[in-house]
């Protein structure tokens, strides 16, 4: 199909995509070297973090009861359809990008923005929400001033602040995180959660998940029509908490805990057998995932009442608060572990995007530069790790992870429409791996993706759309004329990729 050069929805080659690629890994091929169970390890290193450890309480405490563990199956369910639709563009495209690589070799250069955009919303504000995850964690280690380190009654969160600085530092000097780390923390996620499903359920009592959907009540506080769900908004039903749209609006909160498993699906390239490990691995991560989380739900709701659940580190409180005080402090020091890592990630990933898009011509070209010695986009990370810090500081985790999963679910609408415009446009493209059941899967995640954004309240939607408006204006009022696709932009050095 020929698009003009000007066009919005104008292409990459693939061609130009993997010649990019070998600047920004140093030449040569990657190798195939993963099978599944490689791709599962490293996919719940990424995605097991805030969502599990404390999101579940702050979500269960207001929204859902002990139907939260029903959140979290609803959300994993549309997570592995939009998983699906995700392993088929990713294995298409032969490159290690992101979906913003694959969205402007397939579907043009507007929707790749917009995905970038959107990305950019995904990894700054997860890191955000997982510091201040982190930072409630080690307020339950130590015994520290909720104030200043727990969620509830935090002005300015100083443990949120404290480590997305330090981590930032760590991240713009360069690391190799070492497999040996890596899978290290792993493991202890996982342990962590076994343990509490293990050891926690013998303190379950059936009497705190009664009733397991607390009946819905009018939700309180002056802003509850901004904080209603869209559907509930629109259809001019009086917003209400608990009861099945409580259920519902917690699913598309905690849609947050599965975000990060597109990780996975980029790693087609590297993948042995794509056909049979990518689907496998993305099964086999989110099953893995869903089963953890749905066991870590029952048993701490079992454990407590879910009005007493901690909103910033539930899943040990609930072990203090059955007197299990070694077994609290165990887990909270594990959750520390394993939730470090995954802000690091994040940040790293925010240099990685801002390095693509400035190679691109989509940013100014200074967000690529390199440090000569330490070999990382200093100006994207130290420019990410401010506006990280200082929404971890000042923004409660709810609305920052509300932010994450609108913007994760919409980046899913759009990849799940793009499989079946490909298979028109493109029919011939190679697909190592391929969704079941075209259009039926896609569509399917696309209207859970919706639905799970209907869910989610007024002014996250209010938000969102700031947000996309605000990427238009930069895309028309500046990254289309200076895209390197622009025919009369400049053609730029070649460029020179991060270390990290
Ligand atoms: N899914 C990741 C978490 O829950 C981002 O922290």
């Amino acid at each position: 199909m020929a698009r003009s050069p000007h066009s919005v929805l104008r292409r990459k080659s693939v061609e130009t995509v993997i010649h990019q690629d070998d600047d920004v890994h140093g030449a040569g091929q990657l190798s195939k070297s993963l099978r599944a169970r490689d791709l599962i390890g490293f996919g719940i290193g990424i995605v097991i973090g805030t969502g599990i450890f404390t999101l579940t309480g702050i979500e269960a405490k207001n929204s859902a009861g002990p139907a939260v563990v029903l959140s979290f199956l609803v959300a994993g369910i549309v997570a592995l359809l939009a998983a699906l639709c995700y392993a088929e563009l990713a294995s298409a495209v032969p490159t290690a990008g992101s979906s913003y690589t694959y969205a402007y070799t397939t579907i043009g250069e507007l929707f790749a923005w917009i995905i970038a955009w959107d990305l950019i919303l995904e990894f700054a504000l997860g890191a955000a929400v997982v510091a201040r995850g982190w930072s409630g964690y080690i307020a339950g280690v130590f015994n520290l001033p909720q104030q200043w380190f727990g969620e509830s009654h935090s002005t300015v969160n100083l443990g949120a602040i404290f480590i997305t600085v330090l981590l930032g530092i760590v991240a713009i000097r360069g690391i190799r995180e070492s497999a040996w780390v890596t899978n290290g923390l792993v493991v202890i996620k996982v342990l962590v959660c076994i343990f509490v499903i293990a050891v926690g359920a013998f303190y379950v009592k059936t009497s705190n998940l009664v009733p397991f959907i607390p009946p819905a009540q009018p939700a309180e506080g002056g802003d509850a029509g901004l904080r209603a769900p869209l559907w509930q908004f629109l259809s001019g039903v009086t917003p209400t908490s608990f009861g099945i749209a409580g259920v519902l609006f917690a699913a598309a909160v905690v849609f947050f805990a599965y975000s990060g498993f597109e990780a996975v699906a980029n790693l087609g390239e590297e993948t042995r057998n794509p056909a049979r490990d990518m689907p496998l691995g993305l099964l086999g991560t989110l099953g893995i995932c869903t089963a953890l989380y749905l066991g870590v739900c029952i048993v701490i709701t079992g454990m407590v009442n879910y009005r007493n659940l901690s909103e910033g580190d539930a899943v040990a409180d609930v072990f203090h608060q059955v007197g299990l005080q070694w077994a609290g402090i165990l887990i909270g020091i594990a959750a520390v572990a394993g939730l470090t890592s995954v802000i690091l990630v994040d940040i790293v990933a925010m240099g990685r995007i801002g390095f693509a898009l400035g190679r691109d011509g989509l940013l100014p070209e200074i967000f690529r530069r390199v440090h000569p010695t330490w070999g990382t986009p200093v100006l994207m990370t130290s420019t990410t790790v401010v506006v990280v810090a200082l929404l971890a500081g000042f923004v409660p985790i709810s609305v920052l992870a509300e932010m994450v999963s609108i913007g994760t679910l919409f980046a899913f609408v759009v990849v799940s429409i793009a499989v079946i415009v490909l298979r028109r446009t493109d029919p011939d493209m190679p697909r190592p791996f391929k969704v079941p059941l075209v259009p039926l899967v896609p569509i399917l995640s696309t209207a859970s993706c919706l639905a799970l954004m209907a869910s989610l309240a007024v002014e996250t939607w209010l938000r969102f759309l700031v947000w996309l408006l605000l990427g238009l204006v930069v895309y028309f009022g500046y990254s289309r004329r200076h895209s390197r696709l622009e025919p009369s932009a400049a053609e730029g050095a070649p460029a020179e990729g991060p270390a990290t």
